[in-house]
């Protein structure tokens, strides 16, 4: 037999115990995107371009393209576009809305965006992220949000706006071609309605 066995570890009592260390709580926070998120928000868009079908695109998108949708998207069109961040300021994603088209009638439409870090997703980032840009896409007088999402490798993309009261408006089959595969799209789509005072907007 070995001598631990005659002599077991002494263990203190619980109340004498050290406290375990505290689990890392996952911290952020939401603000809007400032011309200095740019290289970092470009460097997570890439990562799907190269890595995914989340996106149709194929070629890495440049600081200078991202830099001018930034432009457009903030400046001209004064739609929201926001990062999720760590308290060291980190960007661990962000969500942006586009015009749905360019003829005048669609002006109360918008296609939504949203890309977290590979790291950060599974976190409950997204939903904090989409909860807010509807609020402020609402805010914006925005009424109508429709989510182009691939029909392959887009599955949480797809359950999230689900959550959020998107509804399948359509399925497009074999538009896009990527990684040698045909790929379709779903369209979803939801209504934003203003909020009566004291209750939340959306979801
Ligand atoms: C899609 C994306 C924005 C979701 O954000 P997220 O922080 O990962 O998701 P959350 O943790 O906030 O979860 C939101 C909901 O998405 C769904 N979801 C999240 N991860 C999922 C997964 N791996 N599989 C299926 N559903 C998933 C769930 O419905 C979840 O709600 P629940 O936790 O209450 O069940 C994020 O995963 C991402 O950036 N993915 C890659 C890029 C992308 O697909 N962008 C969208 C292009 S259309």
């Amino acid at each position: 037999m070995l001598e631990e066995e005659y002599n077991p570890r002494r263990q203190l009592p619980a109340h004498l115990r050290p406290a375990p260390p505290e689990e890392p709580v996952f911290a952020f926070e939401i603000r809007p995107a400032t011309s200095r998120d740019i290289p970092d928000m470009l460097e997570i868009y890439n990562y799907y371009v190269s890595n995914s079908t989340v996106t149709f695109d194929e070629d890495a998108l440049t600081l200078k393209e991202m830099r001018s949708k930034f432009r457009h998207v903030v400046d001209q069109l004064h739609y929201p576009w926001l990062v999720a961040v760590s308290p060291s300021g980190m960007i661990f994603g962000y969500t942006y809305v586009t015009p749905w088209k360019q003829k005048a009638a669609y002006r109360f439409t918008v296609e939504d965006s949203i890309y977290l870090s590979p790291a950060a997703t599974g976190k409950g980032i997204g939903k904090a992220l989409l909860q807010r840009m509807l609020d402020e896409a609402t805010e914006a007088g925005i009424k109508e949000v429709i989510a182009v999402i691939a029909d392959r490798g887009a599955e949480a993309s797809i359950a999230m706006h689900a959550k959020f009261g998107f509804t399948e408006i359509g399925h497009m089959g074999k538009v896009g071609f990527k990684f040698g595969r045909w790929l379709g799209t779903v369209l979803m789509q939801k209504s934003l309605k203003k909020a009566k005072k004291g209750t939340r907007a959306l979801v």
